[in-house]
């Protein structure tokens, strides 16, 4: 039987093009045609399209023209225009983490630390809002690649819900590592904030698919959130930090810890941690409390395979586990990464998508609720942690 083709164009040949590219090629319910990519810097694209055999396209244009599916690997301050001109052509759209939100007002003097957040909450949910509604007038479709979703343990927990019933009581979620590699990363301009959305946005939107899928089961109705507290801090910013090179202190004007609390509408609440102050690999995993099961997801490290070695000059060319400093002594590897973090599974299945018209689970409502949240907890932080409603934009997940 031949395989349905789908043409895949990556906008950005960096670090997240790279995990895309090698988990298309592991898609085996449709061909995936992987045509090119498309990034400002020429001599950078090459880089990444020339090893691969791929296209190097002029422009972010040319690339949508050619393809069915765009995947949004860029910067986050760019995801809202090149996810719009993708589905006013009607091409669907793959698009990283964090979704959208507010990246200042372009003038030289926009300061992260110091900008009013009522005003980052307004504009970051009227880029949510003008993303779905080009959604609506779209053939294409949104979907959103938090890659939690589609993590075996998440899809496990998913499962058990479904078929216990369950009423989940509290998460408790974390992501966390010793900070992001990529340059742009850690400017509120092209970031959109610090460890609050860069790395909350995983364990959030996880406990809010569960309550989601919580509420759908066992109602017909999603159980949505309805206010957060939040604390944010700036530990490698501040005067009296002792810089001894381990963890990245290049952060201009953002946060590099967060702590959120979000209450559902049911009552029940998650709270989850982010930061770029933890050792020893990243740190993902999201714990589940129900009224008649408890649940451990750990994405990252987990306990699949340990290896000692009594000297990392052993296993210079083996590879061990994300963000890892070290490989001397024992070390939790991940086997297959892709597989564990959900990378190759959110491939397949927005292959899916594309192809056959099955439903996206991590589709733009949970896009949207995510942002809200994050920009309501930013307001939260603002204000020393009091507590702030979610707005919600218009829309149900089904
Ligand atoms: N899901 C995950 O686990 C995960 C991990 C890392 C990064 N990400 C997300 O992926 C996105 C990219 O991050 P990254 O780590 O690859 O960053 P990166 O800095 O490694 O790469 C960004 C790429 O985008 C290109 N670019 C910049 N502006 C562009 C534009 N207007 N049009 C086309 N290309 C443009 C850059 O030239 C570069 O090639 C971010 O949204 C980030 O949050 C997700």
């Amino acid at each position: 039987m031949t395989r349905k083709t789908i043409r895949c164009g990556i906008a950005g040949s960096g670090f997240a093009a790279r995990f895309h590219y090698e988990a298309l090629l592991r898609v085996f319910s449709v061909k995936a045609d992987i045509t090119g990519s498309y990034s400002p810097t020429r001599e950078k694209l090459e880089q990444f399209t020339g090893p691969r055999k791929l296209k190097a396209y002029d422009s972010i244009d040319d690339l949508i023209d050619d393809v069915d599916v765009v995947h949004v690997c860029t910067p986050p301050s760019t995801h809202e225009p090149i996810v719009v001109a993708a589905l006013e052509k009607n091409r669907h759209v793959i698009v990283e983490k964090p979704f959208t939100g507010y990246f200042g007002d372009g003038s030289p003097s926009f300061n992260g630390d110091t900008f009013p957040r009522e005003k980052g909450l307004r504009e970051a949910l009227a880029s949510a809002g003008r993303m779905l509604e080009a959604e609506k007038r779209s053939r294409g479709r949104i979907m959103y690649a938090e890659n939690w979703i589609y993590a075996p343990a998440i899809m496990k927990e998913r499962d058990m819900l479904r078929k216990t019933g369950a009423q989940i009581i509290r998460m408790h979620g974390e992501e966390s590592h010793s900070g992001s590699h990529s340059p742009s990363y850690g400017q509120w301009k092209f970031s959109g904030g610090g460890s609050m959305i860069g790395k909350g946005c995983h364990p959030l939107s996880a406990a809010l698919y569960f309550k989601q899928v919580e509420g759908l089961t066992r109602t017909g109705d999603p159980i949505r959130p309805v206010s957060i507290t939040a604390r944010t801090h700036a530990v490698t910013r501040m005067p009296g930090y002792i810089d001894q090179g381990h963890l990245r202190t290049s952060y201009t004007d953002v946060e590099d810890f967060a702590l959120m609390h979000v209450v559902f509408a049911d009552g029940t609440f998650a709270d989850i941690f982010a930061s770029e102050l933890v050792l020893g690999g990243v740190h993902n995993r999201i714990e589940v409390n129900t009224n008649n099961h408890r649940t451990i997801c750990n994405i990252s490290p987990n306990n699949a395979m340990q290896a000692y070695t009594p000297d990392e000059k052993y296993f210079r060319d083996v590879y061990i586990v994300e963000k890892t400093e070290t490989k001397q002594g024992w070390s939790s590897v991940s086997p297959d990464e892709s597989w564990f973090t959900g990378y190759q599974h959110e491939m397949e299945a927005f292959c899916r998508a594309a192809a056959f018209g099955e439903p996206v689970e991590s589709n733009s409502i949970l896009a949207a609720d995510t942002v809200a949240v994050i920009y309501a907890g930013y307001l939260s932080a603002e204000k020393k942690g009091a507590e702030v409603a979610v707005t919600l934009l218009p829309g149900r997940p089904a």
